[in-house]
């Protein structure tokens, strides 16, 4: 390469990174498909962060506190806010500055779940409003398991007096329905996947997404 070809490749501007989020119910399989779609990823070249919502930044510590329900009658209002508050966070500290240095960021659950959860107790629009300064990802795959498989997997994995307070089989059929009306919105990068399969095969079916966003 010549020196003038060398110097535009040194100051071309960073490509910017691709932002893809895993959506679905409690169970459904979002945290072991973000670690397979790390190592496979990985396994391409790319250089990629896995992360997850709630964060694990102060706001989002408070969060997964009042997920636990210890601290008594937990506000469906203050829930959401916080889960607001943590996404600018951690959007601002984690997700953005990987996206400038040009690396994927899987994310484990983004705005679709507060769309999905928060709008069971709060009013939808809102939740959309208080949200809206979150940017929309690139691809948001959403693995599609019903509440009753969903349910008897989070069940197997965690002994009841440690689950959260939306897992339950009950609640779990309502999130199902709020991701159904979310998808049929048709908005961009949003892409369903069958998350009954083998976990290798929802691993494959994401690795073919990936590939219709050339990565
Ligand atoms: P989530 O993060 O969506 O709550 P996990 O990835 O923690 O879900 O998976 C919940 C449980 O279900 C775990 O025990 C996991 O091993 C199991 N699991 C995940 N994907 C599948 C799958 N495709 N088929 C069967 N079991 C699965
Ligand atoms: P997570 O740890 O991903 O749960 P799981 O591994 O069981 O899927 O998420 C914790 C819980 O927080 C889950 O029940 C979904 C809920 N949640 C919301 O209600 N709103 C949100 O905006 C986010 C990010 C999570």
């Amino acid at each position: 390469m010549s020196r003038e070809g060398a110097w535009l490749v040194a100051c071309a501007p960073m490509a910017r990174g691709t932002f893809i989020a895993l959506e679905g119910l409690d169970g459904s399989g979002t945290s072991t498909q973000a670690e397979m779609l790390f190592e496979a990823l990985t396994g391409r070249g790319h250089t990629v962060v896995t992360t997850h919502e709630p964060s694990r930044g102060s706001i989002g510590q408070r969060a997964r506190a009042m997920l636990g329900g210890g601290d008594g009658q937990v506000d469906p209002h203050l829930l959401a806010l916080l889960f607001a508050a943590d996404r600018l966070d951690h959007i601002a500290r984690e997700v953005e500055p990987a996206l400038a240095r040009g690396e994927i960021v899987v994310c484990d659950r983004y705005v679709m779940s507060s769309w999905a959860y928060q709008s069971l107790d709060c009013d939808a629009q809102w939740v959309e409003t208080i949200n809206a300064r979150a940017p929309w990802p690139d691809a948001t795959f959403l693995l599609r398991v019903g509440a009753e498989e969903a349910t008897r997997r989070v069940h197997a994995r965690t002994p009841e007096s440690q689950r959260e307070i939306f897992e339950t089989e009950a609640i779990q059929r309502r999130v199902e329905a709020s991701y159904e009306a979310a998808l049929a919105r048709g908005l961009p990068g949003v892409v369903a996947i069958d998350g009954t399969r083998s976990i290798a095969d929802v691993s494959e079916a994401l690795l073919q997404a990936c590939d219709a966003l050339g990565l």
